[in-house]
């Protein structure tokens, strides 16, 4: 039997192409996102999948900053299915620039969007695992989530916080059959990038070095793992029914974590700046 699996974000990018692949496998997919025009597509496209089967997928467009709608989405979807094996807290924005260049009430909204959307979805459904004994929280971590990257300090620290929050939660839930997992990717050629990545301005101090990073981003992505691939690898780790705590999904995140492991960080740091162009 399939499972109910929610996913947010799931109009574009790696939550899209997951949602597609599990639905292939047979399982539901619950989900929302904010662009209503994606969501909208992908119910279409997901309906086309498994016509057969006489399920039907349940996605609606809204922002997870809307906390009374996450929970009338819960609502729904535990009305509709009566359980949920897995959910999947995908929604994450990032955020580029300079420390000292930061818009505080901009950087706000991406700790509110990255670990209180993780938070707010999380909370909503674990009484009904409870309930069952059983069921998976899966977050959407990132390398940035052990290893900060330059220029990169509020996504990092959303990255972080997400880390630790699952860490600990993972203790409290434990006892009710509730497993937790992180996935880790570094880069995925997803659009995700190209909507933060700005040069400071004319007469930064940071500029040149920011262009680089930039430069040099661009010029990865071009061989990392593409959304479908990245998907096939989440799809896998929900099938499983006890998936590591810690999950990569790129070569780039595993080779960067495992120097984390055993490096000096001084080291680490001078492969890592090295690598991103910036040292
Ligand atoms: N792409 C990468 O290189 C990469 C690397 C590491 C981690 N990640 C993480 O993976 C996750 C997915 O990344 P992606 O690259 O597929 O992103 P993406 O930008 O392609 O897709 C994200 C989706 O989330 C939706 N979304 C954004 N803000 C929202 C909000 N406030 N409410 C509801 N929906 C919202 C967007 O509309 C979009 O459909 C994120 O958490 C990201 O931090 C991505």
């Amino acid at each position: 039997m399939g499972q109910v699996v929610v996913i947010t974000g799931l109009a574009d990018g790696m939550g899209r192409e997951a949602a597609k692949l599990l639905a292939v496998a047979g399982d539901t997919i619950a989900g929302f996102d904010m662009d209503a025009a994606g969501i909208a597509s992908l119910q279409t496209e997901l309906d086309g999948l498994s016509p057969s089967s006489g399920k039907t997928h349940y996605l609606v467009p809204l922002n997870i900053l809307d906390r009374p709608g996450i929970l009338r989405f819960r609502d729904e979807v535990l009305a509709k299915y009566k359980r949920v094996d897995t959910v999947l807290s995908n929604v994450g924005i990032g955020f580029f620039g300079p420390f000292e260049e930061i818009d505080l009430e901009a950087a706000r909204r991406c700790l509110e969007i990255n670990v209180i959307g993780a938070a707010a979805i999380f909370q909503a459904f674990l009484p009904a695992m409870r309930r069952q004994g059983s069921g998976k929280l899966i977050a959407m971590s990132s390398l940035v989530g052990q290893v900060p990257f330059p220029f990169e300090s509020i996504y990092s620290a959303s990255k972080f916080a997400i880390e630790g929050m699952v860490m600990s939660l993972r203790y409290e839930v434990a006892p009710f059959g509730i497993r937790v997992a992180l996935i880790e990717p570094a880069q995925v050629s997803t659009t995700f990038a190209a909507k933060i990545h700005t040069l400071p301005p004319e007469g930064s101090p940071y500029r040149e070095r920011a262009r680089r990073f930039i430069a040099r981003d661009d010029e990865l992505i071009k061989t990392a793992p593409t959304p479908l691939q990245a998907a096939r690898r989440i799809a896998e780790i929900i099938h499983q029914d006890r998936p590591d705590f810690h999950n990569q999904v790129d070569f780039m995140s595993t080779f960067f974590l495992f120097l984390n492991r055993f490096l000096p960080v001084g080291l680490r740091d001078r492969i890592l700046l090295n690598h991103m162009d910036i040292q």
